[in-house]
């Protein structure tokens, strides 16, 4: 299976991913993760990279789509992939659906987890004290919410128009989230 996970900055994408990864054995690729080790192993593309995530900001569709392509073309995903933090504007959504169709591996569902932009703030704030990821700053998370509603927002229409896209509520604990998704995966046709 091929899935997508798509919602706002703390709406638990990376949490539901890691769930899903061990219930149904698929390979997470989170493009978060992608970039942050890019940056931790100082590689030019990272340091680029964590100066523009540092402020909230996306990093280019280019560079984006070279990490994401490079990911895609390791033989851990022939088994089902979830993708994390990608697709994050029209652009690359156009762009994986062709990469994808050049492997002959299209999107089988997308998962937008709606949360309430306060309760991601707060949980944002709560990693922060615990982790110190250098993006959770209050500033900065409330720069991630303002370009996910200006332009991964309308992703979400683009997976609705494709017939593969189904919204499940973000509130409550992550196992009662996690509940919801698996109610949703075991209605799709062929699971
Ligand atoms: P990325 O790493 O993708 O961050 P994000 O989308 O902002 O998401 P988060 O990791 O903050 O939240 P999440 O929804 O995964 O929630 P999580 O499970 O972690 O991207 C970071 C940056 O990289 C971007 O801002 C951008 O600069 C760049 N980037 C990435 N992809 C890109 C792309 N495609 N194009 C361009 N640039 C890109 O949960 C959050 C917290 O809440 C955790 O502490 C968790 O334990 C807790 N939590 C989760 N679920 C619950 C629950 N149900 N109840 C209580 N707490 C919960």
């Amino acid at each position: 299976m091929r899935i997508v996970i798509l919602g706002a900055p703390g709406s638990g994408k990376g949490t539901q991913a890691a769930l899903l990864v061990k219930e149904l054995g698929l390979t997470h690729i989170s493009s978060g993760e992608l970039l942050r080790s890019a940056a931790k192993a100082g590689t030019e593309l990272g340091l680029k990279a964590k100066s523009i995530i540092d402020r909230g900001e996306l990093v280019s569709d280019e560079i984006m789509l070279g990490l994401i392509k490079e990911r895609l073309s390791r033989p851990d995903i022939e088994g089902g992939f979830i993708l994390d933090g990608y697709p994050r504007n029209i652009i690359q959504a156009g762009a994986l659906d062709e990469l994808l169709n050049d492997l002959n591996q299209p999107v089988d569902e997308a998962l937008q987890i709606d949360v309430d932009v306060e309760m991601a703030v707060m949980r944002i704030a709560k990693r922060a004290a615990k982790e110190g990821r250098s993006d959770d700053t209050e500033e900065v998370a409330r720069n991630r919410m303002k370009i996910y509603s200006q332009q991964t927002a309308p992703v979400v229409d683009y997976y609705a128009n494709k017939g593969v896209l189904t919204r499940v509520l973000g509130d409550g604990t992550a196992e009662e989230v996690f509940q919801r998704i698996r109610g949703v995966l075991q209605m799709r046709p062929g699971s």
